[in-house]
């Protein structure tokens, strides 16, 4: 096995992990971190379920090596509640009931965070577009 220990921030706090150099990211968030609000849905880049924020991009961690975060920022969506506060992006995902059976949501919400950090006016079309790499199989 090639092993290495990687650090990267994770979630605001400094995280120090030894991986098998052949782990995905997604596999070290929620098999070696307990970090399970990042989805396993396809585990081959189709499905968004598995979305995280590094560097201020999302990346599907399903297809993202472990080794590729080391030195970065990354955020799960255990990392966007502040104080035991929801982000706005979270609330108004709970305000506007945008849930079915929930496996999806995770990754939308990380998505959509991204997008509302940019800034940018956009049209429903265009939104439908951004987060159009985000499936919800309900
Ligand atoms: Fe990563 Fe589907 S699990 S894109």
């Amino acid at each position: 096995m090639l092993s290495k220990t990687i650090s990267f921030n994770l979630n605001g706090k400094k995280e120090i992990v030894d991986i098998d150099l052949r782990e995905t990211l997604l596999e070290v968030l929620r098999y070696k971190l307990g970090l399970t609000g990042t989805k396993c849905g396809c585990n081959v880049g189709e499905c968004g379920a598995c979305t995280v924020i590094i560097d201020g991009e999302t990346i599907d961690t399903c297809l993202y090596l472990a080794v590729w975060a080391d030195g970065k920022d990354v955020t799960t969506i255990e990392g966007l509640e502040k104080d035991g506060e929801l982000s706005k992006v979270q609330k108004a995902f709970v305000d506007e009931g945008a849930v079915q059976c929930g496996f999806c949501t995770p990754g939308f919400i990380m998505s959509a965070t991204v997008l509302v950090e940019r800034g940018e006016k956009l049209c429903e079309e265009e939104i439908r577009r951004e987060l159009s790499g985000n499936l919800c199989r309900c």
